[in-house]
Order: C-alpha cells, then sequence, then structure tokens
C-alpha cells in the first residue's frame, strides 16, 4: 500500500504552494473597501481576458452559470435547442436547460473524446432537430474540441459555436488558447479545475462588446445601472476574495501546465507500448491541457480493483453519459443511440494527474498498471 501523502490532494497543495501569495491577497480584500464586484474582480477579468486572449471576460459564480448566461446573452432561450455531447459533467446540459433551452445530445469521436463534428452534421439534419440554434463544444479533459469542422457546420446552418472550456485552462487549437476562439467560452474556477478557486467560481470569455455587457447585466438582477433592471438576470457574482486568489494563481498558470505536459509524458512513455491499454490521443495541432488523464482499457473494473487495493487514486469521469443518469434519463424517443458514448464509458479510468505530483508518484501508478495480472 502506497502512504497517502504521494497522491496528495491537488487543492490543497495548490493553497500551500501559493500560501503567502494568497494570504496577502486575502488581506487585501478584507480591508478593503468592496467584497462583491470591486476591484479583485475587475482586475482579474482583465488579466483572465489577456491570458486566454479574450478581449473580454466577465466573472460569475460557477462554470454552470458561466453557461447557462452565455447562452441567454445570446438570446438563446425556451423554444431553441442546443446540440452537446452526452458524455460531459451533467453541468453542461443543466446550464442549458437553466437557460430554458433543450438539449440535443451528441455522440463523440472516441478518439479526441470530444463531440462527433460528422454525428453532429447527420444530427443536424433530423426533423425533431430543426430549432438548434448553437453547438457546446465541451473540451473535456483538457482536449479541444474539433473546432475546424465545427466552425464550418455551424456556419453552414447559421449556429452559434460556443466553448464549454471548465476543463480546459490554458488549451490550445492552433496556437490560440481555447475560450475565445468562436461566439464566447465559459470557465469554472472549482477547486479542483487547472486554475481552482478556494470554493466556487466562474468565468465567460468573448470577443463580443454587446455579449460582455449582457453578461455583466444578467449576472447582476439584469441591471445596465444600479437598480434598474434592463433584462432579468439573476445573481451569479464571482466574489472579490475568489478574484483576488486567482489573480494570484494565474501568475503560475503557465508553469503548472507545462508540469501537467511533463508529467503526461511520463505515463506515455512508461505505458506507451501496453497493448491492453489506449492513453489519451492528442489531434495534430492542438495543445492538451491535461485537466484529466483517461486511459481505456477493456480491463477497467479489474484495473481499477487493482489500483484502488494498492492505494492509487483512480476515478471515473465519468460513470454514466449524461443521457444515463436518473435524471436526465434517455434520450427523446427516435433519436439514435450514442454507441460510441456507451462502450468509451465502459472502458475509461482516470489515472492521478496534478502538478505537484513527483515524477515518483506517476512511476508508482505505472508499477502497478505493469503488474497488474490480466483477467
Ligand atoms: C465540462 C464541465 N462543464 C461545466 C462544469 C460546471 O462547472 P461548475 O462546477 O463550476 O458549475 C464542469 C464542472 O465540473 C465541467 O467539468
Amino acid at each position: 500500500m502506497i502512504p497517502s501523502q504521494v497522491f496528495s490532494a491537488y487543492p490543497i497543495e495548490d493553497f500551500r504552494a501559493h500560501e503567502a501569495g494568497i494570504r496577502d491577497a486575502m488581506d487585501r480584500v478584507l480591508t478593503g473597501s468592496s467584497y462583491i464586484l470591486g476591484p479583485e474582480v475587475s482586475a482579474f477579468e482583465s488579466e483572465f481576458a489577456d491570458w486566454i486572449g479574450a478581449r473580454h471576460a466577465v466573472g460569475v459564480a460557477n462554470g454552470t452559470d458561466a453557461i447557462e448566461l452565455l447562452l441567454r446573452a445570446h438570446g438563446i432561450g425556451p423554444g431553441d435547442q442546443v446540440a452537446v455531447p452526452s458524455h460531459t459533467a451533467v453541468a453542461s446540459v443543466s446550464a442549458i436547460q437553466r437557460a430554458g433551452a433543450d438539449p440535443v445530445l451528441v455522440d463523440i469521436d472516441p478518439v479526441s473524446r470530444t463531440i462527433d463534428a460528422s454525428t453532429l452534421g447527420a444530427a443536424l439534419a433530423r426533423e425533431d432537430a430543426r430549432n438548434v440554434k448553437a453547438v457546446l463544444a465541451v473540451h473535456l479533459y483538457g482536449h479541444p474540441a474539433p473546432l475546424a469542422p465545427l466552425q464550418a457546420l455551424c456556419r453552414t446552418n447559421g449556429l452559434l459555436l460556443l466553448e464549454d472550456c471548465a476543463q480546459a485552462h490554458g488549451a490550445e487549437w492552433e496556437g490560440r488558447r481555447v475560450g475565445a476562439l468562436a461566439d464566447g467560452g465559459a470557465f469554472s474556477f472549482y477547486p479542483t479545475k487547472n486554475l481552482g478557486a478556494i470554493g466556487d467560481g466562474g468565468a465567460v470569455c468573448t470577443n463580443d462588446d454587446g455579449i460582455a455587457e449582457r453578461l455583466r447585466w444578467l449576472r447582476q438582477y439584469g441591471w445596465a445601472e444600479r437598480y434598474v433592471s434592463h433584462v432579468t438576470g439573476i445573481n451569479s457574482r464571482l466574489d472579490e476574495l475568489q478574484a483576488a486568489l486567482l489573480r494570484v494563481k494565474l501568475r503560475t498558470l503557465d508553469q503548472q501546465l507545462k508540469r501537467r505536459s511533463a508529467l503526461a509524458r511520463r505515463y506515455e512513455e512508461r505505458l506507451g507500448s501496453v497493448g491492453w491499454l489506449q492513453l489519451p490521443a492528442v489531434s495534430e495541432n492542438v495543445r492538451h491541457a491535461w485537466h484529466l488523464y483517461v486511459i481505456r482499457t477493456p480491463h477497467r473494473e479489474a484495473l481499477f480493483a487493482h489500483l484502488s487495493s494498492a492505494g492509487i487514486p483512480v476515478a471515473l469521469h465519468y460513470p454514466a453519459a449524461v443521457h444515463q443518469q436518473p435524471a436526465y434519463c434517455q434520450l427523446p424517443p427516435g433519436s439514435p443511440g450514442l454507441p460510441q458514448t456507451e462502450s468509451l464509458l465502459r472502458e475509461i479510468l482516470t489515472l492521478p494527474l496534478h502538478p505537484y505530483l513527483s515524477d515518483e508518484a506517476i512511476d508508482r501508478v505505472c508499477e502497478s498498471i505493469l503488474s497488474f495480472p490480466l483477467p
């Protein structure tokens, strides 16, 4: 059994690595003039927008709200449909429903594990997908969705292309960071994300001044000016404490992304020739943000048990697709199935990966996999 500190938890390690800066930042906020939508949020929004390469970043309360408000800012709501992969966090789909729209669940490409553009094309031709107004491309695990074919499809069909970047801070497509490559991107700063707060947080990036303005209204009761609601908004504000802390962590994010990549390479070097394992592939012209390292094997159940009993914290992202969840049960009658999603889900396994893991920790995981007695 491996001592648990070898695989220490990422959020607490991330706090320790930034502790002095975080304590200073907290102090600044506590003794400052504003706790809500003050100077820290404004500064973080402009620093994060610069880092992404977007004109605007608008801080909100979490990643689910970021998706909902992005949809609403574009006028998507009741009567509209949004195409989205079923292989994603449930939040991607619940946000669409909270905006009042209906999800159209689409299958994935098993190699990139993101939405499959040709299946999407076929779905868009269906009679029951007539009201699709947008595609929500999820850059799952940190691997960008196939933006070139998606852009072409969206252009042909007059659809918006929105990005769910909750797992993809720092992922790149053709040398540009995801988040403002199309009609807007939603980010989560949940503590385990590549850029994580000490609570909930989120942001929307956009290059469109009008959308940014609507997002600022929507996140605060629809106010265009204080106490004057121009649209029906909600309360979804990023708070000053989280923003101040995110500013501290943003400064080391590039370095952390490099470390994530180095650890992913180490897995690849040690496990690349194991025939019964499929390691995550990286498409051409993209940079993976390595939020999660997800392998695939027909021996998933036995390997999960083997690694767990050796004290290695493995996980499943996710145990079920959205259409297999009790609350979202079943595709609408008549929909084609999602065979790639369903077969991938039976075989995936998430190995430990975060920037504070040592090379030795990765080696221990690999040794344990290499000693797995194939059933
Ligand atoms: C792909 C994806 N989309 C959306 C979200 C929602 O983010 P939050 O938990 O901040 O609401 C998450 C978070 O887990 C996610 O992984």
